[in-house]
């Protein structure tokens, strides 16, 4: 793997480049948004992870835009609100995210969670896919899809691409699960990784509560970092691109300090929990 800084990026199926470190704005209230976002890309984070159910969708743009930072260096992401997938729904989402924001088209759009059933998730993709087609996205994934789903939606583009023609399915570019050594979900992480899709991390710092955990302090201690650093740098080195959330200016710069030590092997191995232990919610194991 090249040595990672804050300016890495990665190639998505689509074509497109994504930034490894990104911002995380869930719970981020409208009336910080904007100027927390702002200090972030000053920071050099280059890639914000908003969403319509985050309502800050404008003030995460606003922000975006008083950095001063061209648009085409900034990466936004943001996704149809979970339980309002379909065709319809998704469509109208497009449409007001572009006119929430401002911006000429969005990075890349995700599907929150599978929620809803099978004909609302390939409605609901189905319009991603118009939009990329009328360049209003660049990019589409899914988030808090398990295996199961990614097999739905793989073999709805396969079928899709015999009828209409190559491309004609849309191209899947990023899953976007909780990821953290309590919760390493290995199955999800070989498909994606089997086909190249990307794996955004979320929750990277379990929401905070692992600051006093007895595997992380002594890797803190040895590296001379903070636990969060060093949860952080696990998901850099998995390869995944983590999303960690602050508020807190003092926070956002610990959070992009990551370039100037990595794990070893051993390190990394000793954060091999192997337990299932989310701290969110977990929409990847629904059946409906
Ligand atoms: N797709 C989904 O379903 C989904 C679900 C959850 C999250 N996400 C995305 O992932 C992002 C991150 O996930 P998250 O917000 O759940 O959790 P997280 O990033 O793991 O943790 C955020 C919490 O950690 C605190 N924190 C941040 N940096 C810290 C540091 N260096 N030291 C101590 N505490 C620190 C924050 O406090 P302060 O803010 O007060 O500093 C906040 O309470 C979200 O913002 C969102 O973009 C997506």
């Amino acid at each position: 793997m090249a040595k990672l800084t804050i300016d890495s990026t990665y190639r998505m199926p689509s074509g497109y480049d994504i930034p490894v470190l990104g911002y995380g704005v869930y719970q981020t209230p409208a009336d910080v948004a904007s100027d927390v976002v702002a200090h972030a890309l000053k920071t050099g984070y280059r890639h914000v992870d908003s969403a319509v159910g985050y309502r800050n969708e404008a003030a995460s743009a606003d922000g975006m835009r008083k950095s001063g930072i061209p648009r085409s260096e900034l990466f936004f992401t943001t996704k149809v609100p979970p339980r309002q997938l379909g065709y319809e729904s998704a469509k109208q989402h497009i449409a007001n995210s572009l006119k929430e924001t401002g911006f000429d088209y969005i990075d890349l759009y995700l599907l929150h969670a599978p929620y809803g059933g099978k004909e609302a998730r390939l409605g609901a993709w189905k319009a991603l896919v118009e939009g990329v087609e009328t360049g209003k996205i660049r990019s589409i994934g899914v988030s808090n899809y398990g295996v199961h789903h990614m097999e739905e939606l793989e073999s709805w583009i396969k079928s899709t691409e015999e009828k209409e023609g190559k491309g004609k399915g849309g191209v899947l570019s990023v899953n976007q699960v909780e990821l953290h050594p309590w919760l390493a979900r290995k199955d999800i992480v070989d498909w994606c990784k089997k086909r190249g899709v990307i794996l955004e991390a979320y929750s990277p710092l379990v929401r905070a509560t692992k600051s006093d955990d007895p595997l992380l302090v002594p890797l803190a201690k040895k590296y001379n970092k903070t636990t969060s650093q060093i949860l952080l740098r696990w998901s850099l080195q998995m390869g995944f691109v983590p999303l960690p959330k602050s508020v807190t200016k003092s926070r956002i710069e610990e959070n992009a300090d990551l370039y100037d030590f990595e794990l070893t092997a051993e390190d990394m191995k000793s954060l091999d929990t192997g337990v299932y232990e989310p701290c969110a919610w977990d929409p990847t194991t629904s059946t409906d």
